[in-house]
């Protein structure tokens, strides 16, 4: 069993039985794992434009409690993130709830209307991480494979949300409607040599895409939902919450091609796809604050080395964001958790999005504690900003 040290934010010591020095804070991590803070790479904050879905400071609070010490916000805010001020408005915000480090996404097109590509280099030097019009699928071909040669200089990631939106009317369950715009994208992301994820992976034929795609060393990461890993379409009639989301819930043979997805390395990474509403009927849930437990109840078999890799090593290094490691000199970004049942009870949420199909189900783990540049900014739900201790 080893310790960590952590000074000045950061990590200055590992070793056996550290001796606590004066006025030290100890925490006692046994019966737990310590691992690099986790990373959620798809979350929704719903400022700047409808703070009454969830703030920034709402969304943070939500992520900490759930044991993220990073998140990477979407941009499909009104308006949309695509002006660098309001890039460094979603940072400066981030800055000041004092929580968890919030790493802005911005849109690929203007207003994310799939025309007019952004200026990605003025938006990369604002600090945006990656490029998504998450939420629309970019129609037109010609459109995302010129956006992708202006943003290659940028180096970063586009992530896309990948429905067609023609086949989705007409049949909303229509599986082609992921895997032809999987496909599409796949092909783009080889002719233009750019990184390229594709978020929430829902179906089969969209996983088998993808392992082609890294067998041709083509570079494309994916990542897989806590609701797509747990529940079919048929579950969802169980659900009393709303049960809609894009992408639907799937059949029984994709939500076991996704997880053996995840097992063989196909995906990535787990991303929430924390998504609140106020409204009983809009699409998406509020995932931040169950999403280590359902990611451990899909896939009770996973090593834990891996179910850490998947949430912090992986998306650090596709969003190119420090974190994923512990070593001395390293931000003192930590989780600790446990494997311990819980009942989910979204009454309890700090997010202010309470849909969730996960409402009453007991999960097999949690988080015990999160630190944030070294303050421990969650304990047993409790959270408290980084200025506030
Ligand atoms: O269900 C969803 N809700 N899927 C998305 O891609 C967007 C999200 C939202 O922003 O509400």
């Amino acid at each position: 069993m080893l310790d960590i040290r952590i000074r000045d934010g950061a990590i200055c010591e590992i070793g056996e039985l550290l001796r606590p020095e004066d006025q030290e804070e100890v925490i006692d991590a046994r019966n737990a794992y310590v691992a690099p803070g986790f990373i959620d790479m798809h979350v929704h904050l719903r400022e700047p434009g409808n703070p009454e879905k969830e703030t920034i400071a709402t969304g943070c609070a939500a992520a900490v409690a759930g044991g993220f010490t990073a998140l990477a916000a979407m941009p499909n805010t009104h308006p949309a993130l695509d002006t660098p001020e309001m890039v460094r408005w979603v940072k400066e915000s981030a800055e000041r709830a004092g929580l968890a480090r919030v790493y802005p996404i911005a849109a690929i097109t203007h207003g994310r209307e799939g025309k007019e590509p952004v200026d990605f280099a003025a938006l990369s030097r604002a600090g945006a991480v990656a490029f998504s019009d998450d939420g629309n699928t970019i129609e037109s071909a010609i459109v995302q494979t010129s956006a992708a040669l202006r943003a290659r200089e940028s180096g970063r990631v586009f992530i896309t949300h990948c429905e067609n939106a023609a086949i989705k009317e007409r049949d909303e369950f229509d599986p082609a409607a992921e895997s032809s715009a999987v496909a599409r994208d796949i092909a783009i992301a080889r002719a233009t040599s750019l990184p390229w994820h594709i978020a929430h992976v829902s179906t089969r034929d969209a996983v088998d895409a993808i392992a082609e795609a890294k067998q041709l060393r083509i570079t494309c990461t994916a990542e897989a939902t806590p609701h797509h890993l747990v529940f079919t379409r048929d579950d969802a009639a169980q659900f009393s919450a709303g049960t809609k989301v894009h992408p639907p819930l799937r059949s029984a043979v994709d939500v076991d091609a996704l997880r053996h997805a995840v097992r063989n390395g196909t995906i990535d990474a787990f991303a929430s796809d924390h998504a609140p509403h106020a409204d009983g009927t809009s699409p998406g849930f509020s995932g931040l604050e169950v999403a280590i437990g359902a990611y451990a109840l899909a896939l009770p078999d996973l090593p834990v080395r891996r179910y850490v890799e998947l949430l912090s090593c992986n998306p650090a290094r596709i969003l190119g964001v420090p974190g994923g490691t512990l070593t001395v000199g390293s931000p003192a970004d930590v989780t600790i958790f446990a494997d311990r049942d819980w009942v989910v009870d979204p009454a309890d949420f700090h997010s202010k999005g309470k849909r969730t199909p996960f409402s009453g189900k007991s999960l097999p783990r949690r988080a015990i504690t999160t630190i944030v540049a070294g303050s421990v900014v969650m304990e047993n739900r409790r959270v408290s900003a980084r200025s506030a201790r």
